[in-house]
């Protein structure tokens, strides 16, 4: 896996992500997508949007609007509890989330005892257990109760709302601005995360609507409308994909934590006491779909919410060991009949469900997964992103950077080459071999430079097929088909290249795999 730096500087050199207005030197957490980036991102979100919708004859999908009626995020909680709790340091004038200098802190804890490890991995060699030494060494087992405690505290304080108990936890802790190692702090206060903006013409609080923080109160508050134009019985889904915005405060990390990202959400209604069955289900699937990417088991896990929020009967996590440690990528969330309930309070219209079944009508509850496409982007990038040693051309050792994306997920499926460019008649049979393959797969057709920089070029986007068109194939109509990923290459009529490819890089092939 490469490192975060040569990550982002690849997503910029090879057209995937861009800083957004970098000409005016950018502006902090937005990113653009760029030619190849879109395109992946394009098939992240179909990849999700089939195994949702087309897998499932029970899951619908909606595009809601971004701007929603503002008694929304008064009824979903957003107004009065979508807070980070923030503290400024008077000496740099810096602002931080007090959670994220904690959580700093127990990090740098836990550093050490990890280092204490790695000495004895290497005093001990082969016959070292690492789990029995770190429940055994008093110093090790000493940074963990130190680090757990300072985490424990800080939960609490947070689950009670509790600003003052959060500072006291820092001063206690001796934490110092990462900046200016100062330790002169301002009291830990509520910041809400909604962005807000006026509607229309009218002033002042009247008009004052929100960019909604999260894509699900779409698909909430439209309920009943698609469950009765669809006549879809309990249980079922809807899925939703779309534009979020949250003004987070410590946005880092690249395209992990941004202003404005894409949420793909799907929201589960079941008749109240199955919920935690489905809860299992959902997890089992979701985890399901990320494993069929080809990621390795050690790069996922779960992690269960210690502190539930208090409309969640179970949640948990879907971590993923990016370039700077394991990260939450996607929630899955029991959430009650919280939303529907506070919805048909606060509007006071019926958000009930008919069960022919029982002849009672309940508010269902729901079990959500939820999941951030760029995140998504994220993680295949940073683990398709390898450099390797191969031979070249002349069958000595190079090295090639390439991007080793599932191939359905894949920018461009098929690069077309021919192997001269000044050479009219390999340039024309090329370019009818690109424009029959380009019916079938997004392909590109490139003469430029010597064949082996071609082949790299195409490496370092993803392409998995490289066809090249040399003079044999003025002769027999036959191609050689370079895989990108064991650089075999072997010789097809033209006619058997589409079969051949889509075998590889279909959605289908995925979809299949998780049925
Ligand atoms: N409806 C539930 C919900 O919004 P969340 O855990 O706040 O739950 C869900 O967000 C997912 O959205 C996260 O797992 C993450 O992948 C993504 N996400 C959240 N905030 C984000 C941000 N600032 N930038 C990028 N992705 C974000």
């Amino acid at each position: 896996m490469a490192d975060f730096k040569t990550l982002v500087a690849h997503c910029k050199e090879y057209g995937f992500v861009y800083q957004s207005s970098e000409i005016y030197d950018g502006l902090s957490a937005a990113y653009d997508y760029g030619p190849y980036g879109v395109e992946l991102k394009n098939n992240i979100k179909r990849y999700w949007w089939e195994a949702m919708t087309r897998l499932h004859a029970n899951i619908v999908g909606i595009d809601a609007s971004i701007f929603m009626a503002p008694q929304t995020w008064k009824a979903s909680g957003h107004v009065d509890a979508f807070n980070d709790p923030l503290v400024d340091n008077k000496q740099s004038k810096k602002r931080y989330r007090a959670d994220q200098l904690i959580e700093g802190y127990a990090e740098k804890v836990l550093a050490k005892a990890d280092k204490e490890v790695t000495k004895a991995k290497k005093r001990f060699g082969e016959s070292f257990d690492e789990a029995q030494y770190r429940s055994t060494n008093a110093r090790v087992m000493g940074y963990q109760e130190k680090a757990d405690a300072a985490l424990k505290r800080m939960n609490d304080a947070l689950g009670a709302g509790d600003m003052q108990a959060l500072y006291d936890l820092i001063v206690e802790l001796e934490i110092a601005d990462p900046e200016s190692g100062s330790r002169e702090w301002t009291d830990v206060r509520q910041f809400n995360l909604m962005f807000s903006t006026q509607l229309g013409a009218v002033a002042g609080e009247a008009g004052k609507i929100y960019l909604r923080p999260e894509t699900a109160q779409g698909i909430f508050v439209n309920f009943l409308n698609v469950q009765k134009s669809t006549r879809q019985k309990l249980p079922f889904g809807i899925a939703q994909i779309g534009k979020a915005f949250r003004n987070e405060i410590v946005a880092r990390q690249f395209i992990f934590r941004m202003r404005e990202f894409e949420q793909m959400e799907m929201q589960f209604f079941v008749k109240p006491g199955t919920e935690l069955d489905w809860y299992a289900r959902w997890k089992a699937t979701r985890m399901q779909w990320h494993r069929t990417l080809g990621h390795p088991e050690s790069k996922l896990r779960f992690h269960d919410h210690e502190n539930l929020a208090h409309y969640a009967n179970a949640a948990v996590d879907i971590e993923f060991d990016f370039p700077f440690g394991f990260r939450e990528l996607e929630g899955i969330h029991s959430r009650t009949d919280f939303d529907l309930a506070a919805h048909q309070e606060l509007s006071g219209k019926k958000l009930q469900y008919f069960d022919a079944e029982t002849q009672e009508s309940y508010v269902p509850y729901v079990v959500e997964t939820s999941i951030g496409c760029d995140r998504m982007f994220l993680a295949v990038m940073s683990h398709a992103l390898q450099e390797e040693t191969v031979p070249d051309a002349d069958g000595k050792d190079s090295t090639r950077t390439v991007l080793k994306i599932p191939a359905p997920l894949a920018p461009v499926k098929v690069a077309v080459l021919p192997l001269l460019k000044n050479r009219e008649e390999l340039t024309s049979k090329a370019a009818a071999v690109f424009d029959a393959l380009k019916l079938h797969f997004p392909c590109q057709y490139d003469e430029k430079d010597a064949i082996g920089r071609r082949y790299r070029r195409q490496d370092a986007i993803g392409t998995p097929y490289c066809v090249t068109v040399d003079f044999d194939t003025l002769e027999d109509d036959t191609v050689t088909v370079r895989d990108r990923d064991t650089l075999e290459q072997v010789r097809l009529p033209i006619a058997e290249v589409a079969a051949h490819v889509r075998e590889q890089v279909s959605l289908e092939q995925l979809l299949a795999q998780l049925v």
